[in-house]
């Protein structure tokens, strides 16, 4: 039994999608969520720096004590997945779940056709970490596009409206074209943009989201370890926190329309003194 919180991180918003399916399967949980609010998108950025954010973030969740941390974004997993195993899990026993090779898996389960998309950030499909993940698998057509202004509607708050529809159709027709019956949505923003992307897609294509897949590793990690939370007798239930790195007045309010009402206490953090606010 542990009473720690889950550290759950993303560039901004997107793990929010994450972090709901992880109090859904695991409501006893507290959860710590970070979101690099002030930074985002790191999708466009060079791999290095988003290597950097995502350590200076996950070590922001270490030193206030959690038990185990999920780094709920793609491109910070593609970035930086080994080095975060290494510096908390091997070095400090806490351990790191990441969201790409769920999804994979799940991806993989659900195909019928062999024919699997990825949509995600730029710094994702360059790291080629979906294709990695599902090289092993024999007889499989990956096909990979990059969407860059998806999660930029996402920290914007829109997910509906006919620029987006426009920008969607451009973006997906490939995939399309290619016969696809299984897309990844290998961000952890483009589950808020399911409508859009499901009615450009069609209902032929079966849409993958890490936030499921990612919740049931969390689930056996914590089970297999002895790391579950203890009972909450006579009490409510877990008070959840979030950290941004950006305005603490405009993150609740999207927080709270993506997570629900559970967005309660947010902070700021300020992690970039060289380039943030002052
Ligand atoms: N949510 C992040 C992911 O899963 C990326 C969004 C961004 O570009 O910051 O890749």
């Amino acid at each position: 039994m542990d009473n720690a919180p889950i550290g759950i991180f993303d560039s901004g918003l997107g793990g929010l999608t994450v972090a709901r399916a992880i109090i859904d399967k695991l409501p006893d949980e507290q959860i710590l969520y970070l979101g690099d609010t002030e930074r985002t998108p790191y999708g466009p950025r060079p791999i290095a720096q988003v290597r950097q954010y995502t350590l200076a973030c996950l070590d922001e969740l270490a030193s206030r004590g959690v038990k185990a941390l999920v780094i709920a974004c793609n491109t910070a997993t593609a970035a930086a997945l080994s080095d975060a195993r290494e510096r908390y899990w091997i070095d400090a026993g806490i351990p790191v779940i990441e969201v790409i090779s769920p999804a994979a898996r799940q991806a993989v389960a659900t195909t019928r056709n062999r024919r699997i998309g990825v949509i995600a950030t730029e710094a994702t499909v360059q790291s080629e970490a979906y294709l990695n993940a599902l090289a092993a698998v024999p007889g499989l057509t990956v096909v990979q596009r990059a969407c860059p202004r998806f999660a930029e509607f996402v920290e914007a708050g829109t997910t509906t409206g006919e620029e987006l529809e426009s920008v969607a159709r451009d973006y997906l027709a490939p995939l399309g074209q290619a016969g696809i019956d299984t897309l990844i949505l290998g961000c952890t923003h483009y589950p808020l943009l399911t409508g859009v992307i499901g009615r450009v897609m069609g209902d032929g294509v079966s849409l993958v989201t890490s936030s499921e897949a990612t919740a049931n590793v969390a689930y056996n990690e914590l089970t297999d370890r002895g790391l579950l939370h203890g009972p909450w007798r006579g009490a409510d239930g877990p008070e959840h926190r979030f950290l941004t790195t950006g305005r603490s007045t405009t993150f609740p309010r999207l927080a709270r329309r993506f997570l629900g009402p559970e967005v309660s206490r947010v902070d700021e953090v300020d992690l970039s003194p060289g380039e943030g606010r002052s």
